[in-house]
């Protein structure tokens, strides 16, 4: 038996294909093009992604043995509006978690109490109600012609299997749900002059949703095989790591940054602007602090300087006290804990001394601070972590990761593989549905090493995380 794990990722689409024994057999990644037309605008061609996906399961069909498959599991990035029409066809590009361009129309629906007391969460303007608002404002003949919202795995899981179906964790992220009941709220869609008529249905992450269409199956040289309900993709690198049983913990340092606790009930907080959403197994909940830009800041950086990030980090040497120069990450808006979608970065007190290590080390830095209010977020909700697991591709450096754990006084555990993180969920979701789960589904992974906080830099990281966010109240009205 074999499995395979799609992750929608923002700047590509992974595909893994893994053995009844977990087993990584083989990969295949094809990138991706966000467009940003406009100031807070961050668009994708749902097109784009089939296209990959396409591509990603013929070159695992081609490379390797598919005849045991037996389940393709879904992952992708959350919150995108994906409109589409009577033809099954996107009606415009689908607009993304970071476009912040509905921030009045997240800001009319947050002020009705009802979306926090039925959805548990702020509609922060990434969320997908709002987006769907402005386009009902702006662009009124796609609204009309709109038969169908889908997330954006949801949207490959529509060309895949040709059925309408959403799973809780994504759902969740739409600010429709009813979070704690785990179903569509008739009351929020409506507010939204939506109905159920405009939702997919819904399964549990780990439950089959469809199956692969037999005219595609058979184009791609796979066999017909049940798709799961998957996860978004937080859910589904929790699972993917292992990060099921309440109190256990990862931070992801990916374009985005999130500091994730898993939760055995739903504790809703939404004043601290911590997510509280559903996890992807039946019965589990999850909360969250989200940063928009983690290595979002430091490939912007890059791209200023003319060099990579790899570069930018790979000889800055032992972490050292931060000196005063300070980076804000702020390049397109907050979530957690500020919810403001108008403040952008700042980089403060250059000096002639300031070269580009002394920029990259303020920008590690400046995220490490802005994890550090997701912390305080966190912990006013009454969750507080001790260690957590360090995922995605900024984890890959020790140097922010030594930051990190000091900044926290938390022990970050370093997995020897763990870019497989969200694909490796949504294979591990879709071994669940296809009757191919073991005792061990939810295994942690192997740790390359722990980091744990250095007593003396962590005073000195409390300091200037205290600067951090007198920076912020002086600024965030520029
Ligand atoms: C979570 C969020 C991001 C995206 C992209 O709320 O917006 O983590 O899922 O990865």
């Amino acid at each position: 038996m074999s499995f395979i794990g799609l992750d929608l990722g923002t700047s590509s689409l992974k595909a893994i294909l893994i053995s009844e024994t977990q087993e990584v057999l083989a990969e295949h990644t094809v990138g991706l093009r966000v467009e940003r037309p406009h100031d807070g605008w961050s668009e994708q061609d749902p097109q784009s992604w089939c296209e990959a996906a396409k591509e990603a399961l013929a070159a695992l069909a081609a490379s390797s043995d598919c005849s045991g498959l037996k389940g393709i599991g879904l992952s992708g990035h959350m919150h995108g509006a994906t409109f589409v029409g009577a033809d099954d066809q996107a009606l415009r590009p689908c607009m993304l978690w970071n476009d912040t361009r509905s921030h009045a129309e997240a800001a009319a629906m947050d002020a009705d109490p009802q979306f926090r007391d039925i959805s548990g969460n702020i509609v922060f303007p990434g969320f997908t109600a709002p987006k769907v608002e402005w386009v009902r404002n702006n662009e009124p003949q796609v609204f009309e012609k709109t038969t169908k919202i889908l997330l954006p795995k949801d949207y490959l899981r529509l060309f895949l299997t040709g059925e309408y179906v959403s799973e809780m964790s994504d759902a969740a992220g739409t600010a429709w749900l009813d979070t704690g009941a785990r179903d569509w709220s008739d009351a929020l869609l409506s507010a939204c002059h939506l109905s159920r008529d405009h939702m997919p249905s819904l399964v549990e992450g780990s439950e089959a949703s469809g199956t692969l269409r037999t005219e595609l199956a058979g184009e791609l040289g796979l066999p017909v095989c049940v798709v799961a309900g998957g996860g978004g993709d937080n859910a589904a690198a929790a699972i993917g790591a292992g990060v099921v049983a309440d109190g256990s913990a990862f931070l992801s340092l990916g374009t985005s940054g999130v500091l994730f606790a898993a939760n055995d009930a739903y504790r809703p907080a939404p004043a601290s602007a911590v997510h509280t959403f559903c996890h992807a197994l039946p019965g589990t909940w999850h909360q969250m602090g989200v940063i928009l830009a983690a290595t979002d800041a430091l490939e912007w950086l890059a791209r200023l300087t003319g060099q990579t990030a790899a570069e930018l980090t790979w000889d800055l040497g032992p972490v050292e006290a931060p000196g005063k120069t300070l980076f804000l990450p702020y390049l397109g808006g907050e979530r957690t804990p500020h919810n403001d979608a108008n403040i952008r970065g700042q980089f403060l007190h250059l000096d002639q001394a300031t070269d580009v290590k002394a920029a990259a080390r303020a920008v590690l830095q400046g995220v490490s601070f802005a994890f550090a209010d997701c912390q305080e977020a966190l912990a006013a909700t009454g969750t507080t972590l001790t260690r957590a697991l360090a995922l995605g591709g900024g984890a890959k450096s020790d140097h922010w990761c030594a930051m990190l754990a000091s900044m926290l006084n938390i022990t970050l555990d370093i997995p020897k593989a763990g870019e497989f993180g969200a694909a490796l969920g949504a294979a591990r979701l879709a071994m669940m549905a296809g009757g191919g789960a073991g005792p061990d589904i939810a295994m942690q992974p192997p740790l390359a090493r722990s980091v744990d906080p250095d007593p003396k830099l962590h005073s000195a990281m409390t300091e200037a995380h205290a600067r951090y966010k007198r920076a912020y109240a002086l600024l965030k009205d520029l």
